[in-house]
Protein backbone atom coordinates (compact mmCIF):
# COMPACT_ATOMS: atom_id res chain seq x y z
CA UNK A 1 0.00 0.00 0.00
CA UNK A 2 0.95 3.33 -0.82
CA UNK A 3 -0.13 6.61 0.76
CA UNK A 4 -2.95 8.84 -1.75
CA UNK A 5 -1.37 11.16 -4.30
CA UNK A 6 -3.54 14.21 -5.25
CA UNK A 7 -2.58 16.12 -8.44
CA UNK A 8 -3.88 19.80 -7.27
CA UNK A 9 -3.79 20.80 -11.16
CA UNK A 10 -7.37 22.15 -11.37
CA UNK A 11 -8.14 22.98 -7.77
CA UNK A 12 -9.59 26.15 -8.79
CA UNK A 13 -11.37 24.80 -12.03
CA UNK A 14 -13.72 21.80 -12.64
CA UNK A 15 -11.63 19.44 -10.51
CA UNK A 16 -12.16 21.68 -7.25
CA UNK A 17 -14.94 19.35 -5.33
CA UNK A 18 -12.83 15.97 -6.72
CA UNK A 19 -9.30 17.32 -5.20
CA UNK A 20 -11.28 18.48 -1.80
CA UNK A 21 -12.37 15.33 -1.51
CA UNK A 22 -9.24 13.39 -2.32
CA UNK A 23 -7.69 15.53 0.71
CA UNK A 24 -11.04 15.08 3.18
CA UNK A 25 -9.99 11.60 2.49
CA UNK A 26 -6.29 11.86 2.99
CA UNK A 27 -6.52 13.67 6.22
CA UNK A 28 -9.23 11.03 7.93
CA UNK A 29 -6.86 7.98 6.32
CA UNK A 30 -3.85 7.53 6.92
CA UNK A 31 -3.43 11.22 8.31
CA UNK A 32 -0.90 11.53 5.42
CA UNK A 33 -0.83 11.97 1.35
CA UNK A 34 1.11 13.95 -1.07
CA UNK A 35 0.43 16.55 -3.34
CA UNK A 36 1.38 17.22 -7.11
CA UNK A 37 1.56 20.61 -9.37
CA UNK A 38 0.93 22.33 -5.49
CA UNK A 39 2.59 25.42 -6.98
CA UNK A 40 5.76 25.35 -6.28
CA UNK A 41 7.71 25.72 -8.91
CA UNK A 42 10.27 22.58 -9.81
CA UNK A 43 13.29 24.93 -10.50
CA UNK A 44 12.74 26.31 -6.90
CA UNK A 45 12.79 22.78 -5.52
CA UNK A 46 15.61 21.97 -7.69
CA UNK A 47 17.43 24.66 -5.98
CA UNK A 48 16.22 23.65 -2.33
CA UNK A 49 17.38 20.62 -2.92
CA UNK A 50 21.14 21.78 -3.91
CA UNK A 51 21.93 24.41 -1.84
CA UNK A 52 20.90 22.35 1.19
CA UNK A 53 22.77 18.91 -0.04
CA UNK A 54 25.77 22.45 -0.29
CA UNK A 55 25.14 23.16 2.97
CA UNK A 56 25.57 19.97 4.25
CA UNK A 57 28.99 18.48 2.69
CA UNK A 58 30.79 21.87 3.17
CA UNK A 59 29.76 23.10 6.84
CA UNK A 60 27.72 20.11 7.96
CA UNK A 61 28.84 16.61 7.21
CA UNK A 62 32.22 16.65 9.19
CA UNK A 63 30.29 17.37 12.96
CA UNK A 64 27.93 15.00 12.01
CA UNK A 65 30.84 12.41 12.02
CA UNK A 66 31.79 13.49 15.29
CA UNK A 67 28.01 13.27 16.48
CA UNK A 68 27.48 11.69 19.54
CA UNK A 69 25.04 9.00 17.30
CA UNK A 70 28.44 7.75 15.37
CA UNK A 71 30.51 7.51 18.50
CA UNK A 72 28.10 5.75 20.32
CA UNK A 73 27.58 3.08 16.75
CA UNK A 74 30.89 2.98 16.39
CA UNK A 75 31.32 1.63 20.26
CA UNK A 76 28.50 -0.40 19.77
CA UNK A 77 30.03 -2.18 16.60
CA UNK A 78 33.36 -2.65 18.70
CA UNK A 79 31.51 -4.66 21.35
CA UNK A 80 30.33 -6.98 18.54
CA UNK A 81 33.29 -7.41 16.97
CA UNK A 82 34.66 -8.14 21.05
CA UNK A 83 32.15 -11.17 20.25
CA UNK A 84 29.13 -9.40 22.32
CA UNK A 85 25.53 -8.81 21.34
CA UNK A 86 24.87 -4.73 19.84
CA UNK A 87 21.95 -3.51 21.83
CA UNK A 88 19.73 -0.86 20.15
CA UNK A 89 20.56 2.92 20.49
CA UNK A 90 16.64 3.29 21.62
CA UNK A 91 17.40 7.10 22.64
CA UNK A 92 19.24 8.56 20.09
CA UNK A 93 18.39 9.67 16.14
CA UNK A 94 20.95 9.32 13.10
CA UNK A 95 20.08 12.46 11.99
CA UNK A 96 21.36 15.81 11.06
CA UNK A 97 19.36 18.67 11.80
CA UNK A 98 18.56 22.21 11.76
CA UNK A 99 15.94 24.50 11.69
CA UNK A 100 15.40 27.60 9.57
CA UNK A 101 13.62 29.42 12.07
CA UNK A 102 16.66 29.88 14.31
CA UNK A 103 18.60 31.47 12.22
CA UNK A 104 15.96 34.12 11.12
CA UNK A 105 15.59 34.80 14.81
CA UNK A 106 19.66 34.99 15.11
CA UNK A 107 20.16 36.48 11.61
CA UNK A 108 22.90 33.42 11.74
CA UNK A 109 22.47 32.02 8.33
CA UNK A 110 24.74 29.54 6.32
CA UNK A 111 27.34 31.61 4.25
CA UNK A 112 27.72 28.56 2.50
CA UNK A 113 26.32 28.34 -0.76
CA UNK A 114 25.96 31.87 -0.81
CA UNK A 115 22.66 31.36 -2.42
CA UNK A 116 21.12 29.41 0.28
CA UNK A 117 19.12 32.36 2.45
CA UNK A 118 17.74 33.44 -0.71
CA UNK A 119 16.65 30.02 -1.63
CA UNK A 120 15.21 29.18 1.21
CA UNK A 121 13.58 32.32 1.94
CA UNK A 122 11.94 31.89 -1.38
CA UNK A 123 10.98 28.20 -0.68
CA UNK A 124 9.36 29.36 2.75
CA UNK A 125 7.14 32.00 1.27
CA UNK A 126 6.38 29.32 -1.28
CA UNK A 127 5.33 26.52 1.06
CA UNK A 128 3.72 29.01 3.31
CA UNK A 129 1.17 29.93 0.83
CA UNK A 130 0.45 26.34 0.07
CA UNK A 131 -0.48 25.43 4.27
CA UNK A 132 -2.66 28.59 3.78
CA UNK A 133 -4.52 27.03 0.72
CA UNK A 134 -4.30 23.79 2.04
CA UNK A 135 -5.95 24.74 5.70
CA UNK A 136 -8.88 26.94 3.87
CA UNK A 137 -9.44 23.57 1.65
CA UNK A 138 -9.66 21.82 5.18
CA UNK A 139 -11.84 24.31 7.38
CA UNK A 140 -14.27 23.76 4.51
CA UNK A 141 -14.05 20.13 4.63
CA UNK A 142 -14.82 19.92 8.24
CA UNK A 143 -18.06 21.93 7.54
CA UNK A 144 -15.95 25.34 9.08
CA UNK A 145 -15.49 29.04 7.86
CA UNK A 146 -13.09 28.60 5.38
CA UNK A 147 -10.77 30.86 7.91
CA UNK A 148 -11.33 29.26 10.49
CA UNK A 149 -8.21 26.88 11.22
CA UNK A 150 -5.84 29.92 10.13
CA UNK A 151 -7.45 32.11 12.92
CA UNK A 152 -7.44 29.32 15.60
CA UNK A 153 -3.71 28.87 15.17
CA UNK A 154 -2.97 32.56 14.51
CA UNK A 155 -4.55 33.14 18.36
CA UNK A 156 -4.09 36.98 19.53
CA UNK A 157 -0.59 36.97 17.34
CA UNK A 158 0.95 34.87 14.23
CA UNK A 159 1.13 30.92 13.18
CA UNK A 160 4.60 29.92 14.21
CA UNK A 161 5.92 28.72 11.01
CA UNK A 162 9.09 26.75 11.36
CA UNK A 163 11.55 24.64 8.69
CA UNK A 164 13.53 21.92 9.80
CA UNK A 165 16.45 20.84 6.84
CA UNK A 166 17.52 17.32 8.09
CA UNK A 167 19.49 14.63 6.75
CA UNK A 168 19.90 11.28 7.14
CA UNK A 169 23.74 10.20 6.08
CA UNK A 170 24.46 6.69 5.23
CA UNK A 171 24.41 4.22 8.37
CA UNK A 172 26.35 1.25 8.64
CA UNK A 173 23.86 -0.52 10.98
CA UNK A 174 20.09 0.60 10.21
CA UNK A 175 19.00 -1.97 11.94
CA UNK A 176 20.44 -0.46 16.02
CA UNK A 177 19.02 2.98 15.08
CA UNK A 178 16.37 4.50 13.66
CA UNK A 179 16.82 8.67 11.56
CA UNK A 180 14.17 9.60 13.52
CA UNK A 181 12.26 7.24 16.33
CA UNK A 182 8.40 6.63 15.89
CA UNK A 183 6.37 9.52 16.79
CA UNK A 184 3.56 12.21 16.12
CA UNK A 185 3.55 15.61 15.21
CA UNK A 186 3.19 18.38 17.66
CA UNK A 187 1.91 20.82 15.55
CA UNK A 188 -1.10 21.81 12.99
CA UNK A 189 0.08 20.79 9.24
CA UNK A 190 3.28 19.56 8.50
CA UNK A 191 4.34 20.38 4.84
CA UNK A 192 7.40 17.77 3.70
CA UNK A 193 9.60 17.82 0.93
CA UNK A 194 11.41 14.78 0.63
CA UNK A 195 14.42 13.22 -1.13
CA UNK A 196 12.93 11.68 -4.57
CA UNK A 197 15.48 8.80 -3.93
CA UNK A 198 16.51 7.51 -0.91
CA UNK A 199 13.60 5.77 0.96
CA UNK A 200 13.31 6.30 4.42
CA UNK A 201 9.99 8.02 6.12
CA UNK A 202 7.05 5.22 6.91
CA UNK A 203 3.81 6.02 8.69
CA UNK A 204 1.71 3.87 10.50
CA UNK A 205 -1.61 2.56 9.30
CA UNK A 206 -3.96 -0.64 10.73
CA UNK A 207 -1.12 -1.19 12.42
CA UNK A 208 1.45 -1.67 9.41
CA UNK A 209 4.15 0.59 8.78
CA UNK A 210 3.74 1.62 5.25
CA UNK A 211 6.35 3.56 2.73
CA UNK A 212 6.01 6.91 2.23
CA UNK A 213 7.08 6.48 -1.23
CA UNK A 214 9.65 9.04 -2.66
CA UNK A 215 8.10 10.90 -5.45
CA UNK A 216 9.80 13.52 -7.35
CA UNK A 217 8.44 17.38 -7.13
CA UNK A 218 6.08 16.28 -4.32
CA UNK A 219 4.61 17.76 -0.81
CA UNK A 220 3.63 15.69 2.09
CA UNK A 221 1.44 16.58 4.12
CA UNK A 222 0.64 14.99 7.48
CA UNK A 223 -1.99 16.23 10.39
CA UNK A 224 -0.38 17.23 13.89
CA UNK A 225 -1.82 16.71 16.74
CA UNK A 226 -3.76 20.47 17.24
CA UNK A 227 -5.43 19.33 14.19
CA UNK A 228 -6.55 16.20 15.43
CA UNK A 229 -8.02 18.25 18.53
CA UNK A 230 -9.57 20.98 16.73
CA UNK A 231 -11.42 18.21 14.27
CA UNK A 232 -12.54 16.29 17.34
CA UNK A 233 -11.00 13.29 16.33
CA UNK A 234 -11.84 13.21 13.00
CA UNK A 235 -8.45 13.51 11.65
CA UNK A 236 -5.73 11.42 13.36
CA UNK A 237 -2.19 12.69 13.59
CA UNK A 238 -0.49 9.37 12.59
CA UNK A 239 2.53 7.84 13.83
CA UNK A 240 5.63 8.06 11.30
CA UNK A 241 9.50 7.47 11.69
CA UNK A 242 12.66 7.12 9.45
CA UNK A 243 14.40 4.25 9.06
CA UNK A 244 18.07 5.34 7.99
CA UNK A 245 19.66 3.24 4.94
CA UNK A 246 23.27 2.31 4.11
CA UNK A 247 23.59 3.93 1.02
CA UNK A 248 22.42 7.61 0.21
CA UNK A 249 22.33 10.62 2.18
CA UNK A 250 18.29 11.47 2.42
CA UNK A 251 17.37 14.86 2.48
CA UNK A 252 14.07 15.96 4.33
CA UNK A 253 12.86 19.82 4.70
CA UNK A 254 10.06 19.74 6.94
CA UNK A 255 7.49 22.76 7.36
CA UNK A 256 5.68 23.30 10.59
CA UNK A 257 2.36 25.68 10.46
CA UNK A 258 1.84 25.60 13.42
CA UNK A 259 -0.42 27.54 16.05
CA UNK A 260 1.10 30.61 18.20
CA UNK A 261 2.24 29.53 21.90
CA UNK A 262 -0.94 31.54 23.55
CA UNK A 263 -3.41 30.23 20.34
CA UNK A 264 -6.10 28.63 22.64
CA UNK A 265 -7.12 25.18 20.71
CA UNK A 266 -10.14 22.76 21.50
CA UNK A 267 -12.36 20.96 19.46
CA UNK A 268 -14.61 23.04 16.80
CA UNK A 269 -16.37 19.91 15.76
CA UNK A 270 -18.03 17.41 18.32
CA UNK A 271 -16.84 14.27 17.24
CA UNK A 272 -17.54 10.64 19.32
CA UNK A 273 -14.01 9.43 20.48
CA UNK A 274 -12.96 5.93 21.23
CA UNK A 275 -13.26 5.39 24.87
CA UNK A 276 -11.50 2.43 25.43
CA UNK A 277 -8.19 2.47 27.57
CA UNK A 278 -5.03 3.34 25.83
CA UNK A 279 -2.23 1.46 26.46
CA UNK A 280 -1.21 4.13 29.64
CA UNK A 281 -4.77 3.13 31.04
CA UNK A 282 -6.03 6.10 29.96
CA UNK A 283 -10.17 6.09 29.02
CA UNK A 284 -10.36 9.98 27.13
CA UNK A 285 -13.46 10.42 26.26
CA UNK A 286 -13.33 14.20 25.20
CA UNK A 287 -10.58 16.21 23.49
CA UNK A 288 -9.43 18.77 25.92
CA UNK A 289 -8.99 22.83 26.04
CA UNK A 290 -5.68 24.20 26.24
CA UNK A 291 -3.11 26.81 25.50
CA UNK A 292 -0.26 25.20 22.45
CA UNK A 293 2.49 26.43 24.61
CA UNK A 294 1.24 24.82 27.68
CA UNK A 295 1.15 21.26 24.98
CA UNK A 296 4.51 21.80 23.84
CA UNK A 297 6.39 21.99 26.69
CA UNK A 298 4.87 18.62 27.41
CA UNK A 299 5.60 17.68 23.98
CA UNK A 300 9.10 18.48 24.46
CA UNK A 301 9.21 16.20 27.12
CA UNK A 302 7.30 12.95 25.53
CA UNK A 303 7.95 13.58 22.06
CA UNK A 304 8.19 9.94 21.63
CA UNK A 305 5.89 8.87 23.80
CA UNK A 306 1.71 8.22 22.98
CA UNK A 307 -0.31 11.06 22.51
CA UNK A 308 -3.20 10.31 25.09
CA UNK A 309 -1.35 10.93 27.88
CA UNK A 310 -0.40 14.69 26.65
CA UNK A 311 -3.78 15.16 25.99
CA UNK A 312 -5.04 13.86 29.41
CA UNK A 313 -2.59 16.21 30.68
CA UNK A 314 -4.07 19.13 29.33
CA UNK A 315 -7.43 18.21 30.69
CA UNK A 316 -5.75 18.34 34.40
CA UNK A 317 -4.15 21.39 33.34
CA UNK A 318 -7.33 22.87 33.17
CA UNK A 319 -9.56 21.12 35.76
FE1 LIG B 1 7.50 14.12 12.41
Amino acid sequence: MAIPVIDMKNLNGEGRVDIMLQIANGCETPGFFQLLNHGISHSLMDNVKKVCSENFMVSREKNFRQSFPVKMLNELMLVEVNGKKCTDMNDVDWEDVFQINDMEATNSWPSRPSNFRETMEEFRKEIFKLAEILLEIISLNLGLEKGYLKEAFAGEGKPLFGTKVSHYPPCPRPDLVKGIRSHTDAGGLILLFQDDEVPGLQVLNNGHWIDVQPTPYSVVIDIGDQLEVISGGKYKSAWHRILPTKDGNRLSVASFYNPSYSAMIYPALKVNIETEDDDAGLALTAYPKFQFGDYMSIYNKQKYEDKEPRFKAMTDINA
